[in-house]
Order: structure tokens, then sequence, then C-alpha cells
């Protein structure tokens, strides 16, 4: 019966939290580079109207409601989920129980789907997870300093709810991946959990929403557009940082990454490390009468505080051949400036 059923279903990739910028990104490269024909995409607001004709189908819909999960079971054979759907740092800090719904029980929905996928399946469900430097907490700038490029396994005592949600739900990963196995009287693997913790990310195309690294993109757009920005950490705050091309070469190549090559199931990724200055200082390169101002916003500018100034990424680069296209320069030169000059330049004038 089970083999009957997965043949009368159309296999598909699912990608929830499709319209937020991570999600376009990889549907854009999916679509130049493979086509998207096979990918379903679901999310609350559903998908940009240029964008929708990429995919095979765009499901508005929630995470949360249990019966769109069952209805996805029966109607596709699902060979990879691309998990996107998040509340970031920002906007969970106004609502946290909220977030850790969205955050955690909707990431524990969509591993219990890949679970019950896996049961009618010979291969494993591939689950790609979004991780993030939210998951770290350097207790003050001295040991930030101090800690320079951080391992995966250490300061992880996240300061925000986000921060514990995407922590709590990299264990959650490796728990589903391997709990069903041990159960079964015939163990086989059903899960096969990938995770990336990012960086901060920035793209020229779209601008996040809610976030506490936005401060990078918020800063980049204003001064192309013309506009004043004022920034709500002060000059020093450090971070990592990551331009979308490379954020989409990293979930691909994690989730393409034979499973013998993985020796874990998180790795940090980064592209180049900057202060609030120093993207400041970039911009000013390219748009010499940009008004940039530095008001510091207390809680967003701790949040920053506590994040590291940059990751080590030595394990994927081991591992699966990690190595970012773009370090400071070329993602300013090649991709940014002119993308987002392009933009706003081609951009329908309102009328
Ligand atoms: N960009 C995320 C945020 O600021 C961090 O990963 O919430």
């Amino acid at each position: 019966m089970i083999s009957k059923r997965s043949n009368l279903r159309e296999r598909i990739t699912l990608i929830t939290g499709a319209n937020g910028e991570v999600g376009h990104g990889l549907i854009q490269h999916l679509s130049a580079t493979r086509g998207a024909s096979n990918v379903v995409v679901l999310d609350l607001r559903g998908l940009d109207e240029s964008m929708r004709g990429l995919v095979n189908r765009v499901i508005v819909g929630d995470i949360l409601d249990n019966e769109l999960i069952n209805l996805l079971l029966n109607e596709y054979e699902i060979d990879t989920i691309v998990h996107l759907a998040a509340l970031l740092s920002t906007h969970s800090e106004f609502n946290p129980e909220t977030a850790h719904r969205v955050n955690v029980q909707g990431t524990v929905n969509l591993l219990k789907l890949a679970i019950e996928q896996g049961k009618t399946r010979a291969a494993p469900v591939k689950f790609i997870f979004p991780s993030s430097i939210a998951v770290y907490g350097l207790p003050d700038l001295a040991e930030k300093a101090a800690a320079g490029a951080v391992r995966e396994e250490d300061y992880l005592y996240p300061t925000t709810m986000y921060g514990c949600n995407k922590l709590y739900c990299e264990h959650l990963g490796r728990y589903y991946a391997h709990h069903y196995q041990q159960l079964s009287a015939t163990p086989s693997v059903r899960l096969d959990f990938r995770c990336v913790r990012f960086p901060g990310l920035i793209s020229a195309y779209t601008m996040p929403t809610g976030g506490t690294s936005d401060f990078a993109p918020e800063m980049i757009h204003a001064a192309v557009e013309g506009r004043p920005y004022t920034c709500f950490v002060g000059e020093d705050a450090q971070i990592p940082f990551m331009v979308m091309p490379d954020a989409i070469k990293s979930l691909l190549m994690i989730a393409e990454a034979p499973a013998s090559a993985l020796r874990h199931s998180v790795y940090n990724v980064s592209g180049f490390s900057l202060s609030a200055r120093q993207v400041a200082d970039r911009v000013r390169r390219d748009f010499p009468d940009a008004h940039i101002a530095f008001e510091p916003d207390k809680s967003r500018a701790s949040i920053v505080s506590s994040w590291p100034v940059d990751v080590d990424d030595s394990a994927a680069r081991q591992d699966w051949g990690w190595s970012p296209e773009y370090d400071v320069d070329r993602a300013f030169d090649e991709y940014l400036i002119p993308v987002i000059k392009d933009y706003y330049a081609n951009r329908p004038k309102a009328n």
C-alpha cells in the first residue's frame, strides 16, 4: 500500500518561509540553474507575484496548521525540506512566546512531516535548516574581542528568544534524525538533518524584516537610494556577514554533500567580518554624500554585542569544501553596489 501511495504522489522539494529574502534568493537561483518546477512553497504571505511562475505551487498557509501539514503528506512525496520560516531576532523580542511557537513548534511540525515522509521512502528526507550566529552569546565586549572567530561548540548562551529557538531546533534536528532510528525494529534513517549557521545576510534585492543584523543591509540600501540612515548600533559593533549568493551556495553545498563527509549536523559558514563603521566607510567610497548617523538602540545594540566578531567555519571547509565566493571587496564592488544601483534605477516610478 505504502509504495502504491508514494507512486501516486508528485516528488517535490518543499520550501517554507519562501517569501523571505533567503527564499527569494534560493528560488531565483534554482530557477536559473536547474529549474524550480519541482518546488512547492509554503508561506503565510504567499509568494511575490514576480516569482510565482518559477515554482510548481504556492501554498498560502501556516506551518503551525497541522491539517495543512497532513495534506502535504498525503499529496506529495517530499524528498527535501528547506525550512526557512522563522521570526527573526528583533521581531521575536517583542513577543517571545509567539516567536517560540513559530520558530520551535513550526520546526517540530516540519521535522515530524519529514519523519512521516521517510517511512514511505527508501531514502531519508533531507532537512536543510538555517540556524544563526544568534545561537552565540558572548558575556561582554572584552570576551568578544578575545574570543575572535568562535567554533560551533563555544559560547552557546543565546541572549534572544530567536537564538534560543535556533539552538534548540539544531538539537531537535539531531534528536529526530536519531530517535526513530533507535526505536525502530528495522533501523533505517528517515531524516537527514543538515544545518548551517548563517552570519548576518545581505541581499541586493530584498531587505530582511525584523532582524538585528539588518543595520548593514539597511545602511547600504539607504545610501544607494539617496536616503539618510540612522544606524541602531554603535560604530564599533562588529559581526560576520555574508552576501546572499554565498548563503544560497552554502545551503546547496551542504544539501548535496555526501552523508559520509559530514562529521557534524551543524556547521558555521561565514563571508567577512565588518564593524558598522567599516560598512559605513565602504558605502561612502561609492556614495561620499551618504548621510549615516549612529544612534544606538540599547536593546538591539546589546544583542549585536553578544554575537561573535566572527565565526570559525573551518569544519565546513574541511568536510564539504565550503568557501565563500565573495570577500568584502567583491561583495561591495561586484554584487551589492552595482546590483542595488541597477535595481533602484530601473524600478517602476510611482505616479
Ligand atoms: N539575521 C538574523 C537576525 O538578525 C541573525 O541571524 O535576527
